[in-house]
């Protein structure tokens, strides 16, 4: 009888989904014992970039605000085989923030890149008509969110000997924007955290870069074409491709940013735009 090569015990054995996956592409499983954490990965660009790091081998720490959304992505990766655990966390909130990374530690032992993605678009209103309340909301969620995440990843990854940290901004962050300024002004400060946090922690190990997406089709930009219709043909017409653009064009920008692939790139702003800033 022949000696297998290999023993594969139960645990470890490949689901069908996976084999097709090392079928399809063997190479495509870099992500393969990455422990990765994402904010705001109940809808949207969180959830599609935790479902192509999953397809990728990627062990996926989930965290949002929206429980059931949350629970949702977990089970899209689980029912395929992959790894992923949701954790309830308001990223605006000191203490959540830290249970949140702890919880991740714990389960997983370690941190190795995380995407600071949860936000939150306010009102499309005149700088002049928008409320005290919405400007709180905006800065607390969209710039306090990403510090105080960053805040507390970044021990953890130092003592792991690194990791990589990509945020969330915007072409908000870039350029000035009719209708959304405290908006803009929020991303324009998710930018500068993130510049800064390259500089500081480059030599421990962490690189740090900002994703950059133009108007992306998900429910953020669904709930604005409802309230604003006319939005909608601005919108397509502003934009060299005629088109908005698609979650899974910021997951793999936001992968490629993770991954080893970008090795020299730090401190950098990647737009996901079709081509709207470089008009
Ligand atoms: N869709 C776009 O066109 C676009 C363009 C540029 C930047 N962005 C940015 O991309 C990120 C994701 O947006 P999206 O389009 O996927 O929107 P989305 O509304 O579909 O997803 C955002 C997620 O963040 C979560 N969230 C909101 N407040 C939170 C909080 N306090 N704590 C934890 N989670 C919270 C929401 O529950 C939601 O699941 C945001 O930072 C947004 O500003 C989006």
């Amino acid at each position: 009888m022949k000696t297998p090569r290999f023993e594969v015990s139960q645990e470890t054995k490949l689901t069908d989904y996976q084999i097709t996956q090392y079928e399809e592409n063997p190479l495509n499983r870099k992500f393969e014992d990455k422990v990765v954490l994402i904010t705001g990965a109940a809808s949207g660009i969180g959830r599609e970039t935790a479902v192509q790091l999953a397809k990728e081998g990627a062990t996926l720490f989930l965290s949002d605000v929206n429980e059931a959304g949350g629970q949702e992505t977990v089970d899209m990766i689980t029912s395929k085989g992959e790894k992923a655990t949701f954790f309830k966390a308001d990223v605006s909130k000191a203490d959540e923030v830290k249970a949140m990374v702890e919880a991740c530690v714990t389960e997983y032992g370690r941190i190795d890149s995380a995407f600071n993605n949860a936000g939150i678009e306010g009102s499309s209103s005149r700088m002049v008509d928008i409320e005290e309340n919405i400007y709180d909301a905006i800065m607390d969620i969209n710039v306090k969110g990403v510090w105080l995440c960053m805040k507390h990843q970044i021990p953890h990854m130092v003592a792991n000997g690194g990791g990589t940290i990509v945020n969330t901004a915007s072409v908000a962050g870039l350029v000035g924007s009719h209708s959304l300024s405290v908006y803009g002004a929020s991303k324009h400060a998710v930018v500068g955290l993130t510049r800064s946090a390259a500089v500081e922690y480059v030599r421990k190990g962490i690189r740090v870069n900002a994703v950059c997406p133009g108007v992306i089709r998900t429910p953020m930009v669904e709930r604005g074409f409802e309230h604003n219709p006319q939005f909608v043909e601005a919108t397509l017409k502003a934009n060299p491709m005629r088109r908005l653009g698609e979650a899974d064009e910021v997951a793999k920008a936001v992968m490629w940013l993770m991954s080893d692939e970008s090795s020299f790139t730090n401190g950098a702003t990647i737009t996901v735009d079709g081509g709207f800033t470089a008009q």
